[in-house]
């Protein structure tokens, strides 16, 4: 199976601990024998710090993003120095790269691509390049919540969901990007669009990853 794997960085890299990186590697190349993946890796705590910085030197929004792009991509190197020959060398500046380089039946790891989007977007948008049939967001949460669960005792998590139903949820008050982890409007657009399973599940232990492909965790965006 194709498989493309966005891991959030404040998952992969936490207090500058390598350990999430090896534990990300041991999965990954135990699913190379039955899959073609690729992966996506986020800037987490680096990156913000790093725009914050080139927003006080006072950079454009979008020179702000360039530099996050680019602590997305020192994190993706990261995991393929962890993965070592599993990798392709190099980091993929965009969809197209990416294709060619996993011609080398290796793992393909790239960060972001261009400004204006997270590396959640990317995800989607490589999913949707390379033909994935399966996308998995691991993030700092479960999963979808119908409300923001560090402020409701009784918010519920969502077994299934389809893309139009987390657009109106986007668009109530209570869930927004930012109010806790989520993925943004560009990443579910091109989800609808795509049409390609997408699950979102918790990061914090890399195994979550193979009971996604094998079984059922966190939630699950279906096809409209
Ligand atoms: P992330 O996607 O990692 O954002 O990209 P994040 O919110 O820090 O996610 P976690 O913590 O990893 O889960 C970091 C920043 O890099 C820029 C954006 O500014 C983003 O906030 N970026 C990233 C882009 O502009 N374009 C991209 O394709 C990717």
């Amino acid at each position: 199976m194709k498989i493309v794997i966005t891991i959030g960085g404040s998952i992969i890299i936490k207090d500058h601990n390598y350990k999430k990186f090896m534990d990300y590697a041991e999965v990954l190349r135990d699913l190379t024998d039955e899959n073609e993946i690729f992966v996506v890796v986020g800037g987490g705590k680096t990156a913000r710090d790093y725009i914050e910085i080139a927003r006080a030197l006072g950079s454009s929004e979008a020179l702000c993003d360039d530099v996050g792009i680019e602590v997305t991509r020192l994190n993706a190197k990261l995991l393929i120095a962890a993965l070592g020959d599993y990798a392709y060398p190099e980091v993929p500046q965009n969809f197209r790269e990416a294709l060619q380089f996993a011609s080398n039946k290796k793992i393909v790891v790239m960060g972001g691509t261009e400004p204006a989007h997270s590396t959640d977007a990317v995800g989607s948008i490589l999913a949707e390049f390379v033909g994935a049939e399966l996308h998995i967001n691991a993030t700092s949460v479960n999963g979808l919540y119908n409300k923001d669960p560090n402020k409701y005792s009784d918010a519920k998590m969502y077994n299934e969901v389809k893309p139009s139903k987390m657009i109106d949820l986007m668009s109530t008050k209570d869930i927004k990007a930012g109010t806790y982890e989520f993925l943004d409007m560009t990443a579910i657009q091109i989800i609808k669009r795509s049409k390609i399973k997408t699950v979102i599940l918790n990061g914090g232990n890399a195994n979550n990853i193979k009971t996604a492909i094998n079984g059922k965790i966190g939630t699950i965006i279906l096809p409209e």
